[in-house]
């Protein structure tokens, strides 16, 4: 069984030092490839800055962008078994990067951002037969009305949608509760628990031996 997970923030750099990002702590996802990694299976990790430890026996690839996560995704898409993207990619990029830090100006400044490429939408469109696509939704209202919605315009095969409003789980948290919806209907809620339990709750469901 091959795996590839996605995790943690991209920053998208407007200047040498300035970049836009967001909170993601990536725990979600190392516990995912902890737990792949721990049935045995080749987990490729392509990870955002974080400041975590990478599980034992999982390959990482580190990048920063949104266009190099894309890319160490493209290398790796083709042979994995189950894609799951879990980073919380950031959907544009300042138009512009400047060689040198920029100066503050007097008033006040407005930045043009373009968007980055969708990976995980962009990546299942290319999927072959017996591939299983998992996506995370990260929603603040109608979590699984809008959950719902990405696994259908992403052609996901289950996603779990993540309610990022509440301060104490989820995002940069330690626990987290979820549900999982599947393509053919199904729902299945978890937690609140810890990530790594989570994780072996998503892999139990998606992968099942
Ligand atoms: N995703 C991705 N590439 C992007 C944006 C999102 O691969 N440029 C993936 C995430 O890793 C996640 C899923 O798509 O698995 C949904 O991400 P989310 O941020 O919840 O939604 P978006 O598609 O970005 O939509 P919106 O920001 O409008 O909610």
């Amino acid at each position: 069984m091959r795996c590839l997970i996605t995790a943690g923030p991209t920053r998208e750099h407007l200047d040498p030092v300035r970049f836009l990002s967001n909170g993601s702590s990536g725990k979600t996802g190392y516990a995912l490839a902890a737990a792949a990694a721990g049935r045995g299976w080749h987990v490729d990790l392509v990870s955002g800055p974080v400041a975590l430890q990478v599980p034992v026996g999982v390959t990482v690839h580190r990048v920063i962008s949104a266009a190099e996560m894309f890319a160490a995704c493209q290398l790796h898409f083709a042979s994995c078994d189950l894609f799951i993207a879990v980073a919380a990619v950031a959907d544009y990029r300042p138009r512009e990067v400047a060689k040198e830090k920029k100066k503050k100006a007097g008033g006040p400044v407005s930045l043009e951002l373009v968007p980055t490429v969708d990976i995980l939408k962009t990546l299942a469109a290319t999927r072959r037969g017996g591939q299983i696509i998992v996506g995370f939704a990260a929603e603040t209202n109608e979590v699984e009305t809008n959950a719902r919605r990405k696994l259908h315009e992403k052609r996901l095969d289950w996603i779990v949608a993540n309610d990022v409003s509440r301060v104490e789980i989820g995002m940069n948290a330690d626990d987290n509760a979820v549900v999982l919806l599947g393509r053919d209907g199904a729902r299945v809620a978890f937690g609140p628990a810890s990530k790594a339990d989570v994780a072996e709750f998503i892999l139990r469901h998606v992968a099942p031996a």
